[in-house]
């Protein structure tokens, strides 16, 4: 097989997800580093200047007209995180704290996945073709069935239901229509319920359960899993192929399969830096200001075009350090920087472990996803070699 250039089927998933949108967004990459589009806002294309957006929660707020919060408040409520700001959104963020360290989100995943991945080493072992797609979706959804107290079988299905959720959301979106957010309600709900239960039953071996002993209230708890339902199962399901699609397509799987611990962290989060599963954030203007050389209004919509920022320091390089404005942008910076990052990685990780046993592999069939916000493969199977 043809070696493939560097992140040419990224390019393919982002086309097949984006056709109008992608080659738009990166067209204005090139015309400068904060660009006003009309009916889209001011579009920030650099890491440094959408940093320092992130980090001004004052001026910058995600509870705004055009924000993420005005898409999200009418199906989730107004005290989600997602959609808060200031002492609220502070003393909510504090009392989660928490909730996903390192060791915790390390343990929760050793428990959920623990038959998955053994599951997953067997087939690769056997020499099977096996769809990494299902794989991760399966598990991204055995995860949040695992937070929110619901029957881990359900996981594969409610991360499809997510999928249809965002995929209601484009560019240009600043609010859903009433049927969209009806039928937002309607997945979610499944959701919530679950959620109330768990609560209510405030034991120890669902993370919604201690959130009760977070002194969280019901509704702050049962928002709260819909948020990490929301923002934490695509992103994760859609990245883990891409992850290892990347390595197997820059020659690096054998690398990194030869050094885990010193080089699955770096090669998770170089990945992450040319994926951007979060391909853009949106912010909402509270008083008038700048963004680099622009000048905003009050009400101005931001879209900080986090896969512009991230894109501009070139394709795939496991070698290459990651300058400070780019650190981790991928997962937010500031108040609301990413609360699932630790239980991202260890879900990445515990799935690509499994996988980096099992090398040499080789990609033997893949597809892209149409018509969906988070780029994906519809299918990636990979053999031993
Ligand atoms: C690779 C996987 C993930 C990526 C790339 C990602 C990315 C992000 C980004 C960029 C933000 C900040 C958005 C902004 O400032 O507008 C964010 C926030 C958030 N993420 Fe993640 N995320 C991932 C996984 C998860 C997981 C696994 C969970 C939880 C189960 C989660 C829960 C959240 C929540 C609740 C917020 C809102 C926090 C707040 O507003 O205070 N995410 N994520």
């Amino acid at each position: 097989m043809m070696a493939q250039p560097v992140n040419e089927w990224e390019r393919r998933l982002y086309l097949a997800a984006h056709p109008v949108g992608y080659p738009f967004l990166r067209t204005l990459a090139r015309i400068g580093p904060v660009v006003r589009v009309p009916s889209v806002g001011v579009v920030v294309n650099d890491a440094a200047l959408a940093r320092e957006v992130l980090l001004d929660g004052e001026t910058f707020r995600k509870d705004g007209p055009g924000s993420s919060g005005a898409l999200w408040t009418p199906v989730l409520g107004p005290s989600v995180l997602l959609n808060m700001e200031g002492a609220a959104h502070h003393e909510l963020r504090r009392r989660l704290a928490g909730l996903f360290t390192p060791g915790s989100a390390e343990q929760i995943c050793s428990d959920v996945l623990a038959g998955q991945s053994a599951d997953l080493g067997s087939r690769l072992a056997s020499g099977a073709a096996v769809d990494l797609v299902e794989v991760a979706r399966a598990a991204a959804g055995a995860v949040i069935c695992a937070l929110i107290g619901l029957d881990g079988g359900r996981g594969r299905e409610m991360v499809d239901d997510g999928e249809r959720i965002t995929a209601m959301i484009g560019l240009r979106t600043r609010a859903m229509s009433l049927a969209q957010q009806d039928s937002a309600r309607a997945v979610l709900g499944g959701i919530t319920a679950s959620a109330a239960t768990a609560y209510q039953a405030a034991g120890t071996t669902t993370v919604v359960g201690r959130m009760r002993g977070l002194d969280l209230s019901e509704e702050e708890a049962v928002g709260a899993a819909a948020a990490f339902f929301l923002t934490g199962t695509e992103t994760v399901a859609t990245f883990v192929p891409r992850l290892i699609a990347l390595l197997c397509d820059t020659g690096e799987l054998d690398r990194v399969s030869a050094s885990p611990d010193e080089l699955l962290d770096p090669a998770i989060d170089e990945a992450l830096r040319v994926t951007t599963p979060s391909p853009a954030m949106l912010r909402s203007v509270a008083a008038p200001g700048r963004v680099g050389r622009i000048k905003v209004r009050s009400g101005d919509r931001i879209v900080l075009a986090t896969h512009n920022c991230a894109r501009a320091l070139g394709p795939f390089d496991l070698d290459r350090p990651h300058p400070p404005e780019l650190r981790h942008l991928w997962f937010g910076a500031g108040p609301h920087f990413c609360i699932g990052y630790p239980l991202a990685m260890a879900e990445i990780r515990t799935l690509a472990r499994t996988v980096l046993a099992h090398t040499p592999l080789r990609v033997v069939r893949r597809a892209a996803t149409r018509g969906v916000l988070i780029p994906t493969y519809r299918i990636l199977e990979v053999a031993r070699s």
